[in-house]
């Protein structure tokens, strides 16, 4: 069957095992590099679009000497799962995967006191899986209330491990380590966890300990040709896997986390985009009261979607500030203004401070140095038009589930890590507003579900992540009104054609970026001596790793031609094929 456009650009995600830093084996074959070895964080939080607004905020609310503001309790549903992390690269996707159930649940840190867990009223939990072994010096253990609280429990690898040292068991190191495809055998097809799955069933080993001996009460239900006990259970709601379910190149795996879920743990599975907008809309509106609320608008989904769903709220008690900071893709201030403003009702406050930003980027080349201007212009922008509301007690912000995860595991707020980049001043002390973060415990697929919920347009909720600092960092140097002209003409293209195309929902950001090399060209008669324009294209899970896209050599060949022959200035188009890591997503 011949392969359509989609088909190709997908290749990578479907045709090979997820990406992991390469390193030598382990010499002892207990740890695999997967887990032993964290993806690389790069010099950035890589995180939600409107990241650099809603922080830029938080460390205005987060002055030098002022207390943080303790984040907000998440609405609790009437059924959660809670999982406790062991450090994982997989945990956060275990989470996304709970979710896809319509389960809530929440990442919780491995060592979290009962009262945080509590808070959550668990129907059960699930134990990540983690670089230690169970059986070294402070490797860390599951805490006893998990044990104590007679909940049914799901052990994923080092999860596995820890239920089988904890209880009675015994975990060695392996003859061999397990890493990659394998196929498992179950020993009881009858096992509730097993329903609707097949035998043999292929699976995603990532481990090199084994389990030695079952806990007493224990029975193997699954083996493996390298583990005689791939799953285990006591018949009484523990349960071990040593593979990951998570992943997917488990491709049964999200039905053995449902069969946990609905089977062991009696979950219904009502979590939905609508019951989260009604839980969250109650509790904006006695959180707010008759107090007023403002938010700032980056033209991205986690600001639109929290924008719509306070005002679904609280109405005009909100009014919404878009600084346009010159930076933006062509026609997008008109858009985020039409959207707003004119489909939506919202109050909306156009602040139009080009010229304040282009002032604070002339001359400046550093990628780092590029983004702390613009920080702190957009700052003293949003300072001087709130000021104008007079008093306001809220500030809305669209900060999302990666993002707050992303800070919790690397131990400083997003907000700090951006500070000590940047260097950002905060607003005048006597600013002080209380923060609403509707969002913070949606994962981004969530979020975009939400927006569908509460009205907003299609084309702003699969809107491409885009970044706070712009079109800035997508020009190699100086920015200068002229080479955003050029960007923008060439941008333009990129976008038309992956959209013609129907490409756009399958790739996670696809841009133009104007380099400030020059390259000798012919154009009719003539030589010419223009700019040279990359096209980055990529597929991602996350931003955390990514992928070039096979974008079909006829795309690129629509839009190599149409760049060079609609944009003046630009003679020559390269198409960037470097994969996230080694390279990153945005060239600065
Ligand atoms: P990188 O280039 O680090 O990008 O692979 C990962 C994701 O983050 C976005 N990005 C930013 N977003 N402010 C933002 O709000 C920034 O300074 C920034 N830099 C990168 C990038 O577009 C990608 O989605």
């Amino acid at each position: 069957m011949a392969r359509t456009p989609k088909d190709r650009i997908r290749q990578r995600r479907d045709g090979h095992p997820p990406r992991v830093r390469r390193g030598s084996p382990p010499a002892s074959g207990r740890t695999p590099p997967a887990e032993r070895q964290p993806l690389p964080v790069g010099r950035r939080v890589p995180t939600s679009d409107d990241l650099e607004v809603s922080t830029y905020l938080e460390i205005a609310r987060v002055r030098e000497g002022e207390e943080p503001v303790s984040p907000p309790e998440a609405p609790t549903p009437p059924e959660a799962i809670a999982i406790l992390d062991f450090g994982s690269q997989y945990s956060m996707l275990i989470a996304r995967r709970v979710r896809e159930c319509r389960v809530y649940c929440e990442l919780v840190p491995h060592d979290a006191p009962w009262e945080q867990v509590a808070r959550l009223r668990p129907r059960g939990f699930i134990l990540s899986g983690g670089p230690a072994s169970v059986y070294e010096d402070g490797a860390p253990m599951a805490p006893a209330y998990v044990f104590e609280s007679g909940l049914p429990v799901l052990g994923i690898c080092y999860g596995m491990q820890l239920l089988a040292h904890q209880l009675g068991g015994r975990v060695a190191p392996g003859q061999r380590r397990e890493y990659g495809p394998a196929m498992i055998y179950q020993a009881d097809r009858s096992a509730p966890i097993f329903e609707g799955l097949t035998s043999p069933m292929p699976v995603w080993m990532s481990h090199g300990d084994v389990i030695a001996e079952m806990p007493p009460g224990f029975q193997a239900l699954a083996h493996s040709e390298n583990s005689p006990i791939a799953v285990m259970g006591n018949g009484a709601g523990l349960l071990g896997l040593q593979f990951h379910p998570e992943v997917v190149h488990t491709p049964q795996g999200k039905r053995i986390l449902e069969n946990f879920l609905h089977n062991v743990c009696g979950c219904r599975g009502d979590w939905t985009p609508s019951s989260f907008v009604a839980e969250s809309v109650r509790r904006i509106r006695e959180q707010v009261g008759s107090g007023r609320v403002i938010c700032a608008l980056s033209g991205g989904v986690d600001s639109a979607v929290t924008a719509a769903l306070v005002h679904r709220a609280v109405g005009d008690q909100l009014t919404c500030i878009f600084v346009n900071n010159g930076l933006l893709r062509r026609e997008e201030p008109e858009r985020v203004i039409a959207t707003f403003r004119r489909h939506l009702k919202m109050n909306l406050v156009h602040a139009e401070a080009t010229a304040r930003f282009l002032d604070a980027l002339a001359g400046v080349t550093d990628p780092e140095e590029k983004r702390r201007r613009i920080g702190e212009t957009f700052i003293r922008v949003f300072e001087e038009e709130a000021e104008r509301l007079g008093r306001v007690d809220f500030i809305a912000q669209g900060t999302t589930y990666p993002d707050v995860i992303e800070s919790a595991s690397s131990g400083s707020s997003a907000a700090a890590k951006i500070k000590t980049h940047h260097n950002v001043g905060g607003l005048p002390a006597h600013m002080t507003f209380t923060l609403i973060e509707p969002l913070r415990f949606l994962f981004k697929d969530e979020v975009r579900q939400v927006g569908l919920e509460v009205g907003l347009p299609e084309e702003m909720v699969f809107r491409h992540p885009f970044p706070g600092p712009g079109l800035a960092i997508r020009i190699i140097g100086e920015v200068t009104p002229e080479k955003l002209e050029i960007l923008r003409a060439a941008d333009w293209v990129v976008m038309d054609e992956i959209k013609r195309a129907q490409l756009y929902r399958d790739l996670w950001q696809a841009f133009a970026v104007l380099t400030d090399s020059r390259s000798v060209g012919v154009m009719g008669d003539f030589r010419t001596y223009g700019y040279v324009v990359a096209l980055r294209v990529v597929t991602a899970d996350d931003a955390m790793t990514a992928d070039w896209a096979r974008l079909p050599y006829e795309v690129l060949a629509r839009i190599s031609n149409r760049i060079v022959n609609e944009v003046p200035g630009v003679n020559r188009v390269a198409y960037d094929i470097t994969s996230k890591p080694p390279g990153t997503i945005e060239w600065e």
